[in-house]
Order: structure tokens, then sequence, then C-alpha cells
């Protein structure tokens, strides 16, 4: 080597890895349970679990266990969930998500009951009530959009009195937050936010999530979701949502779009949401139980890449073997 190279770097980014107690010090983030929310899955009128093959680990639960499933994520720490209804109950519109004795509002009442202290975000759509699977009311064969909007609206305000705390409408209509948002006032919920799915792209990662909701979709939401390849579109809907009234503004999926979370995290001051579907879970699951990867540092990688990338909060059913692993 001449003796004129230099073997001094100009800096020694090395310094700051040293050790574990060094390298906590200048950790940018951190995944707490303050961070997640759990998603899960009721059926009305089963009697016992049913396991969800694409999703290992996780089960439709029965209505009656509900009680004992929220006291059971409490004490492990979980303050926030997601439930999702699976009904006996559909119709073309889905109105037993509006009915004050409906799964939805049933859920919510019994979750408030066993825990009042746990944070209830309802999933808001009427795809897992509707006999066709689609997002709102069909009309000639598409998903017409205001008469959706008029409905969710109907859904929301059972879900507030029946005592959610925030509601997360993922039915990608136009103009749903702001009716929503009108409507909960009007009906003296002002203090109930929303989160809203607001860049939500049309993901075959959601394949396992249809399964598990028993989904009767037969052909796909892209008139109403977003195309994946659109980026700049997905800024749009999220900044509309904004404006509409939104109070947390969710990218679903999360891994994939990691793009749009970071850019969006540079046009707002609300508070981000990143969802990790069913089949980013499913992807990681798989490959754990094949060998292939260590489930603990790769889920807590993945979690720890939505909060670098601007998120706040993260929906993901991997919220409780975090809170396992965290215990
Ligand atoms: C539908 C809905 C979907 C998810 C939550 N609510 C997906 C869909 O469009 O079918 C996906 C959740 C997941 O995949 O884990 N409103
Ligand atoms: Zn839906």
């Amino acid at each position: 080597m001449p003796a004129s190279v230099s073997t001094s770097p100009l800096q020694r980014l090395r310094r700051l890895r040293v050790s574990p107690s060094i390298r906590n010090l200048v950790r940018e983030h951190d995944v707490s349970l303050s961070d997640l929310v759990y998603p899960f899955f009721i059926e009305e009128d089963i009697n016992s679990p049913i396991p969800l093959t694409k999703l290992p680990g996780i089960s439709r639960l029965p209505e009656s266990a509900l009680a004992q499933e929220v006291r059971e994520l409490y004490a492990l720490g979980i303050r926030y969930v997601m439930p999702f209804g699976i009904s006996h109950k559909k119709d073309a519109v889905g109105s037993d998500t509006w009915d004050d004795d409906g799964l939805l509002a049933r859920m919510i009442v019994t979750i408030k009951k066993a825990c009042p202290d746990i944070v209830v975000i309802p999933d808001i759509c009427f795809c897992e009530y509707t006999d066709h699977g689609h997002c709102g009311v069909l009309h000639n064969g598409d998903v017409a959009n205001d008469a959706s909007v008029q409905n969710l609206v109907k859904q929301c305000v059972t879900a507030a009195k029946a005592g959610a705390d925030m509601l997360a409408p993922s039915a990608m209509m136009d103009g749903q937050v702001v009716a929503i948002r009108q409507g909960l006032d009007a009906a003296g919920f002002e203090h109930v936010g929303i989160l809203a799915h607001s860049a939500k792209f049309a993901s075959a990662f959601y394949g396992p999530f249809r399964e598990a909701v028993q989904s009767e979709l037969d052909g796909d939401r892209k008139s109403y979701q977003l195309d994946y390849a659109n980026g700049r579109q997905a800024m749009q809907e999220a900044l509309l949502d904004e404006q509409e009234g939104a109070d947390i503004l969710m990218v679903k999926p999360g891994t994939p779009y990691l793009d749009v979370l970071a850019n969006l995290r540079k046009e707002t001051n609300l508070p981000l949401a990143a969802y990790q579907v069913g089949g980013e879970y499913a992807a990681i699951k798989f490959a754990a139980l094949a060998g292939a990867l260590d489930e603990q540092q790769v889920v807590m990688e993945t979690l720890t890449g939505f909060k670098r990338a601007g998120a706040s909060l993260i929906v993901s059913y991997y919220t409780k073997q975090v809170a396992q692993w965290l215990n």
C-alpha cells in the first residue's frame, strides 16, 4: 500500500455499534404494545374455535368466547383491538351492521363490558355481511358509491352507540370519511375518532383474510380499491381523507407499500398507521414453520420497519405473539 493512502475514515460509525448498550442509546425506533392493534375474528352461532388454515395460529372464535378472549388479551398488555365479525345473517346490503342487536354492535358491547379500558376500533365495512361479498350496495353489478356511503354512516352510528372508541372504515368509497364524520357529529358522537383506511390497495395479500371471514366475493375490488401501481393516487386518497376529517391515516397492506407510508409522512401531520395484512402474516408464519426464518426476529424487524417508515401504530395479527414475547 502506498504511504499516501489514509486508513483513517472520516467518520467511524462503528463507534456507535460497539456494544448493546451503546446501540440501544442511539436506536431511533422501538416497538411496544402501545403501537399495536390486534385484529381478530368472531363468528356468531358456532360452539368451538375454527382454526384458519391460511393463517396458522389464528382461529375464528365463537361469539360466546369473546369476553374471555378479551380478558386474556388485556392480561397480556394488549389495549387496542379491531374486531371482525363473521355473519350468519348476510343479505344484499349488509343490514346486520346497522342493527343495534346485530353482530357488530354485540361484539363492541361485549368487549367494552369485559374490559372497559380496551380501545375498540372495529373495521367498518359490508363485505363480511353481504351475500355477494362486496364492500357496499350493488347496482348493475358494480358497487354504488353514494348509497354505500349512506349505509356506512348508519353502521358507524350503530357502532358508536354500542361503545366503539374509534372507527376504521375500509370500504374505499369516495366521500366516506366526511359523511361518517358528519353523521357521527349529528348523532352526538363528535368524540369518536376515524382511523381511515386511506390508501388501501387491491391486493392479493388479502387472500388469507377472505378465507378467514368466509367472504362470498367472486371477482375483485379493483373498481374501488387502489391500483397497486399508483403511489401518487395513494397520496391523493390519503390527503382527501385528511381534508374530510380523518384522525389517523392508514396504508394497507404494509410491507409492499412502505414508500407510500414514508411519502405520506412528509405530507401530513396526522398520525399514520400501517396494516400488516393476512398475507404478510402468512408469508412469515409459513416460512418460520418451514424453518427458513427466525420468526421473532423477522417479525420485530418488519414491525420496526413500519415505525421507521413513519407509522405511529400498526395493525398486526402478530400482536398477541409480540405481547407474549415482550412479557
Ligand atoms: C375489507 C377488508 C379487507 C381486509 C380488512 N377489511 C380486505 C379485502 O378487501 O378483502 C384485509 C385484511 C387482511 O388481509 O388481513 N373491507
Ligand atoms: Zn369490505
